[in-house]
């Protein structure tokens, strides 16, 4: 049987993955997450323990990573590469665990791929790219020049010029993805989406960072990982595809949809401290991974999937809400 190494896979977005995986294909995943505050467990329960295996460790860790790759060494297997700290707020109050995991962690998975001849795709993201104008005609694509803003995008940005230089000077054989921001369940509450949600939940208040101007490229979790398999499956060794699904909205538009689906006032919300440094707009061109390799998005309209994703949280409150007194202690240390 076809195996992949996911690691990350018990975060958002890579337990979707996982999920993609065992509904979608025969393959074998073993998933490797040192389960911080971000990962979900809960998200891989009641999958087949004869698909899926959890692994805790760190990617840092390089010889555990060193047997986990080591046992990839079939046709079609693969590292999927998804560990991360992945939140922006965190990274200006600590780089640290940023710099680790990101850089270090990335450094790790390939120098185990490359001495067991493992293929890789590594999971970036578009903060790689710094941030546009609210009015650019031109948007992101694979030919955008480098420019990131925060030491989370910073960090992202030195792991996907780790892969690149492991492609090209030891012939790695690794793909790259660079995805907008995606939502869906089992985002952790401290990202936007889900922190406005729970909050209304809980009966507290929706928190805008700045005056809400700042453009977000939204993807449902599930668009993202039918994109990262047909990467895996039809991708060029050495090339990096943008993962978008047109999906631009203000932080504003979105806070106030969020309102109304929950049946309040669409101008009932804080405006709080803006973030350090806040990029203004991201916007993926994907025309390489629709015309090259023929992914499309096939989730519905972000509206819709918005009022699917708040029904997931009302309903999943027994997961989210032993998280949230302490994020929301954090965010009011800092004004926001
Ligand atoms: P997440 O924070 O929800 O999950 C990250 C997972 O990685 C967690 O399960 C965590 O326990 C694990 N992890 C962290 N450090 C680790 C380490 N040292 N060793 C092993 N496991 C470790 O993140 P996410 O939002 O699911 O993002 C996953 C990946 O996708 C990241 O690489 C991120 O940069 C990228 N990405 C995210 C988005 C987004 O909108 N969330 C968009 C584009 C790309
Ligand atoms: O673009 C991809 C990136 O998207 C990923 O690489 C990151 O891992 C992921 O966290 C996300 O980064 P953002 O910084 O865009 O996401 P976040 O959910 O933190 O914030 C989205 C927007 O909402 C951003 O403009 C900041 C704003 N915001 C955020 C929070 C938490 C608010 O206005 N209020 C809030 O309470």
């Amino acid at each position: 049987m076809r195996r992949l190494l996911v690691t990350g896979g018990a975060g958002f977005i890579g337990s979707n993955f996982v999920h993609f995986l065992v509904e979608r294909t025969d393959v074998h995943v073993t998933v490797l997450d040192k389960l911080t505050y971000a990962a979900s467990p809960e998200a891989l329960e009641g999958l087949p323990s004869d698909r899926v295996e959890l692994v805790v460790g760190d990617i840092t860790d390089a010889g555990l990573l060193d047997e986990l790759v080591g046992r990839l060494t079939g046709e079609g297997d693969a590292v999927v590469h998804y560990a991360a700290e992945s939140h922006n707020d965190n990274s200006l109050r600590d780089p640290s665990p940023f710099v680790r995991t990101n850089i270090v962690g990335t450094f790790e998975v390939l120098e185990a791929v490359r001495r067991h001849g493992v293929r890789l795709h590594h999971i970036s993201t578009d903060e790689v790219y710094g941030d546009l104008e609210l009015d650019d005609p031109e948007r992101f694509t694979e030919a955008t020049a480098y420019q990131p803003s925060s030491p989370y995008s910073a960090s992202k940005a030195g792991a996907d010029h780790l892969v690149r230089a492991w492609v090209r000077s030891f012939g790695v054989a690794a793909t790259l993805s660079n995805c907008s921001n995606n939502y869906g369940p089992w985002q952790h509450v401290e990202k936007f989406i889900p922190r406005q949600i729970t909050n209304l939940l809980d009966g507290g208040r929706v928190k805008l960072y700045g005056s809400g101007a700042n453009v977000r490229d939204w993807i449902h979790a599930d668009d993202h990982s039918s994109a990262v398999w047909t990467i895996l499956e039809r991708g060029e060794i050495g090339q990096t595809y943008l993962i978008g699904a047109d999906g631009e909205r203000s932080n504003l538009q979105v806070v106030r949809l969020i309102l109304e689906l929950l049946g309040h006032d669409p101008d009932d919300f804080d405006q709080v401290a803006d973030r350090p440094g806040h990029d203004l707009r991201y916007a993926i061109d994907s025309t390489r991974l629709r015309t090259e390799l023929g992914w499309e998005p096939t989730y519905g309209a972000f509206e819709e999937g918005l009022a699917r994703t708040i029904e997931w949280y009302a309903e999943h409150g027994d997961w989210w809400r032993p998280k949230k007194a302490q994020i929301e202690a954090a965010y009011a240390a800092k004004g926001q």
